[in-house]
């Protein structure tokens, strides 16, 4: 089967060709024979009820260098192709939410991955609340009573951002710690939004393990040891990626999941587990391919192919 696949995202010319879950999920689709037409978010017009986009059609090759051709841009309406993968970076912004409106105009005659109205639904730091016994002790506000009252409760705890991404902004409180009240007036004026405010887990330092789950089923995984003067374990941040396999708690916790992703059309999904409590469910452009592949696990864009493949024969 060769599909007609339309891919959203950012400038190809920044990505990082040896990290990129997108390019991966391109090569992927390159090899199976599928057509593929590229566009950043900024193409994209709802002119009417119809939507467009000036597209350009994309081949790829895995070269650090050289990893892309395009061709002359054409103006399409989306609806002409088979298969849409949303695949934007964050930040998940009015912009993002905006593209996801647009989106669902097409979904799903144009099966679109993930499906918009799920992504919109479902911020990775917000969604985990909806799984309260798996999650640890989370508090999402601004108000500084509040704040103060979760701290008497749990000593230790973590501020981050709601809408951040890639360890931005994310800080370890300590109980004792005489910069609480400037680092709250700081959150207070640089943020819009409420913020996360966690219980800190100590077992950080074991790790923050990603979880990748297609259609709701667990495909691989790998696990990410921060930098010894660092709390944060993102990759950008210095953590090192590490083979790793499920706990039983983790299973469990994948189990828990996979209905309620499915029910979402959320396809690929990355989750993000902290000894035993799951941080973030990402939703709106998972990473995590290539980093579970380079530890000696399995071909994760070959799975989620076949799962859209499938998709799309059920829909024709
Ligand atoms: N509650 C917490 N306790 C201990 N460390 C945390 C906690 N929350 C986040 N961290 C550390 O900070 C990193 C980034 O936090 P995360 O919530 O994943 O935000 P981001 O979306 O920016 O990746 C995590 O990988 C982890 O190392
Ligand atoms: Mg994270």
């Amino acid at each position: 089967m060769s599909l007609k696949v339309a891919v959203q995202m950012d400038p190809i010319q920044r990505i990082n060709v040896r990290g990129d879950s997108t390019f991966a999920l391109l090569l992927e689709a390159q090899k199976r024979g599928h057509a593929i037409a590229y566009y950043t978010p900024d193409r994209l017009a709802l002119s009417g009820n119809r939507l467009f986009a000036t597209v350009e059609t994309l081949s790829v090759r895995d070269v650090v260098g050289d990893h892309f051709t395009l061709q002359e841009p054409r103006r399409v309406e989306l609806t002409a192709f088979d298969v849409l993968l949303l695949r934007q970076d964050p930040p998940f912004d009015l912009a993002y939410v905006t593209t996801t409106h647009l989106l669902e105009r097409i979904h799903p005659r144009t099966l679109v991955v993930n499906d918009p109205v799920g992504v919109r639904n479902a911020p990775e730091k917000v969604f985990v609340t909806e799984f309260p016994d798996l999650m640890p002790p989370t508090l999402i506000t601004r108000d500084l009573a509040e704040i103060k009252a979760f701290r008497a409760a749990h000593g230790d705890i973590v501020m981050k951002p709601l809408y951040g991404h890639g360890g931005g902004a994310v800080f370890r409180v300590t109980r004792d710690d005489l910069n609480f009240g400037s680092l709250y007036d700081m959150f207070a004026v640089t943020f819009r939004e409420q913020w996360v405010v966690q219980k800190f887990l100590p077992a950080y330092k074991e790790g923050d393990k990603r979880i990748i789950l297609v259609d709701g089923e667990f495909a691989g995984a790998v696990n990410r040891i921060p930098a010894a003067d660092d709390l944060r374990s993102n990759m950008v941040r210095g953590g090192v990626a590490t083979a790793t396999d499920l706990t039983k708690r983790e299973r469990e916790i994948c189990a828990r999941l996979g209905p309620a992703l499915r029910a979402r059309g959320l396809l690929f999904v990355g989750i993000d587990v902290i000894g035993d409590f799951i941080t973030e469910i990402n939703v709106t452009s998972p990473t995590g391919i290539r980093a579970v592949q380079n530890v000696g696990g399995p071909d994760i864009a070959a799975l989620i192919w076949d799962k859209i493949e499938g998709m799309r024969k059920k829909l024709a």
